[in-house]
């Protein structure tokens, strides 16, 4: 649910209130934080980076995951996340038993997954691994606390046994049996009498065994059915949407008197209430969507609890929406608020040194209009995509500049990120950063190139700041803070252009549209982490509802596949999601 979910363009991240109110010091935006490696999310991104792994290392064996290291995520457009892991070769001589891994073929690598997930996209942008040697060599890696996990680790690729209730199991025996009848080709087809035992083994994918009892499907009873034991095994790789079926073990039939009844007694379970049926349903697809591998059987009816709680709360927050926000269940729906504030948004608070800006002074006798939108009067350049990289600070202050220029001089220029990103020695390029020291950085550097000039390309690894004093287009005099107060946000806004902002992104992760109005507790103000342009405002009216909804209109840097055609619609007037609580602008004299 995009309530849970982890926001962050910060890296040093989320203040804790005391933090904040007292000491007002902001941490950078865009940069890295720390994620247990323990969290489900992420051991199964570590699953399936190992295809890549694979093809980038050249491993003639396939490749099983020994432990997660480390791992620490940052917001892009998406998600980045750096997990740090060890591999091992699988031990293909042992065929026969559980999956073991080769222990003198072991690597350690560094990898990077993007994650965008209102695309249902994710792509391992980035792997580093060492020469194979002997797990031994990476002990140190291991050492002292975790150590003991490396003979527990090695069960990785053991069996664990599934209920044989699960949704998952009744499709993946549907699935085996289908492989029965083609494998016969005799024509008669096979129905299940009953589901003996179920096991998933981790792999690269998720390697099911089923032992199961079929019979032909006959009319004639007289001397009862002929049925079979089958052991079936299916390899699934949901990331590539493949099942395959890699062994089929049935003994000779025997006829036995079939109890009807029991036939389809899988399709036919009485669940308490349909809803119930539903929310399973929904389960399961969550946990196909996203490769979530539960420990136990007991482990997985708690996350199952845990979810359903967690969809009761998506209904509550979109009845006091009252608008068209649409909420899904994203792959923090397991999690419990705690577990969700423990794992995720408990940080040390930022080193970065707090400049205080001149307050701003707002035209307090100005009348402004109900609805505005600078996109109108062109101010704004076209959404722009900051890719991978954590440069949300140096987009929400270009965007903010460009409007100031464009106000100026009557040119609308499209201004550098990337010169930013390279030069700002202030911020942290990819890994974070503040808008209000980015404007600082450009008087220091003493004005923008234009975008086709010093073009953006979304990472850092280019030979340092490129910049040409010659071609600077657009130079910054100072810069305001320029309120806390809603209402002097807007005349400040309607009097001087688009303004940059901090929010929390809590929602703006699976937003779809709409005016998007979280309750406070679930997005909350004093945990900003994405930096943002604020270029308009408007009121939503609902007749239907008897509600009006007035909202900020801002521009994102995620391409405009996102969100409203790359615009978030968020609440005005109640400081939601922190909008209120980071609002700047660079001033062009
Ligand atoms: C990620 O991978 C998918 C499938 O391989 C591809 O279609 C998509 O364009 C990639 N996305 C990015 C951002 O590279
Ligand atoms: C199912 O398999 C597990 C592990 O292979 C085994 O411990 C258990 O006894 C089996 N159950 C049945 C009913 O065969
Ligand atoms: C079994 O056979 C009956 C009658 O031929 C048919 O209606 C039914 O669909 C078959 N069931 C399966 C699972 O193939
Ligand atoms: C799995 O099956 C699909 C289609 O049946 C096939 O294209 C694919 O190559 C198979 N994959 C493996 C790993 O055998
Ligand atoms: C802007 O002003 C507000 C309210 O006075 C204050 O809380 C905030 O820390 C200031 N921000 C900066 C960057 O000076
Ligand atoms: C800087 O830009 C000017 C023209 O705008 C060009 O003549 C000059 O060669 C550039 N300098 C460098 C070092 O690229
Ligand atoms: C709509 O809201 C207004 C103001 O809150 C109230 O006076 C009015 O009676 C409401 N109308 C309906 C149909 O509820």
């Amino acid at each position: 649910m995009k309530f849970l979910f982890l926001g962050i363009c910060l890296s040093i991240a989320l203040l804790g209130d005391n933090v904040f109110a007292q000491k007002h010091k902001p941490s950078p935006l865009g940069g890295y934080q720390p994620i247990d490696v323990d969290n489900e999310n992420i051991k199964k991104l570590a699953q399936f980076s190992l295809d890549s792994i694979t093809q980038q290392t050249m491993s003639k064996r396939s490749l099983g995951l020994i432990r997660v290291v480390s791992a620490k995520s940052q917001v892009v457009a998406g998600i980045n996340y750096k997990i740090d892991l060890i591999v091992c070769e699988k031990d293909s001589t042992k065929k026969n038993k559980d999956i073991v891994m080769d222990h003198k073929n072991c690597r350690s690598c560094d990898i990077t997954i993007w994650e965008q997930s209102w695309l249902n996209n994710k792509n391992v942008t980035k792997v580093a691994c060492t020469k194979p040697s002997e797990l031994e060599s990476f002990s140190n890696v291991a050492a002292t606390k975790r150590k003991r996990d490396i003979h527990e680790d090695t069960m990785v690729g053991s069996k664990i046994n599934l209920d044989l209730n699960d949704n998952k199991v009744k499709d993946i025996v549907d699935y085996a049996l289908s492989s029965v009848d083609q494998q016969e080709g005799s024509g008669v087809s096979h129905i299940l009498s009953k589901i003996i035992n179920a096991s998933k083994q981790i792999v690269a994918g998720i390697l099911y065994n089923i032992e199961l009892e079929i019979c032909e499907n006959s009319t004639s009873q007289v001397d009862g059915k002929k049925c079979r034991i089958c052991n079936v095994n299916v390899w699934e790789q949901t990331w590539l949407n493949t099942k395959n079926t890699s062994k089929i073990n049935c003994n000779s039939p025997y006829r036995i008197n079939v109890v009807e009844s029991n036939l389809n007694k899988l399709n036919k379970q009485n669940y308490d209430a349909e809803e119930r049926f539903e929310l399973k349903k929904d389960f399961e697809n969550f946990i196909n969507t996203h490769s979530k591998i539960y420990s136990s059987l007991e482990e997985k009816n708690r996350r199952f609890r845990i979810y359903a709680a967690n969809m009761k709360k998506i209904k509550l927050l979109q009845n006091h929406e009252q608008g068209t926000a649409i909420y899904g269940a994203t792959q923090f729906a397991d999690l419990t608020k705690n577990e969700f504030q423990e794992k995720y948004l408990g940080l040390n608070p930022s080193s970065a040194k707090n400049k205080i800006l001149p307050m701003a002074e707002i035209p307090h006798d100005i009348a402004i209009p109900t609805e505005f939108d600078w996109r109108d009067h062109s101010v704004v350049t076209p959404v722009k995509n900051q890719g991978s990289c954590g440069s949300c600070w140096a987009f929400s202050a270009i965007a903010n500049i460009e409007g100031q220029n464009a106000l100026k001089s009557g040119k609308l220029l499209s201004l550098s990120e990337q010169e930013l990103i390279d030069c700002d020695a202030m911020d942290n390029g990819c890994g974070g950063g503040l808008m209000t020291q980015a404007f600082e950085a450009i008087e220091n550097l003493g004005g923008l190139e234009t975008e086709s000039a010093y073009p953006y390309e979304g990472h850092e690894d280019r030979k340092g700041c490129q910049l040409n004093k010659s071609k600077l287009k657009v130079s910054i005099s100072k810069a305001v803070n320029v309120s806390t107060d809603e209402g002097d946000i807007a005349k400040f806004l309607v009097a001087h252009g688009p303004l940059s902002v901090g929010v929390n992104a809590n929602a703006m992760q699976f937003y779809m549209g709409g005016v998007s109005h979280p309750i406070h507790a679930l997005c909350s103000p004093k945990s900003l982490d994405h930096g943002v342009a604020i270029i308009g405002y408007g009121i939503h009216k609902y007749p239907y509802l008897n509600a009006t909804l007035p909202f900020w209109t801002i521009k994102n840097s995620w391409g405009d596949k996102w969100g409203m055609q790359g615009y978030y619609l968020l609440y005005r007037g109640d400081g939601s999601c922190g909008v209120n609580q980071m609002v700047s602008s660079a001033i062009i004299e």
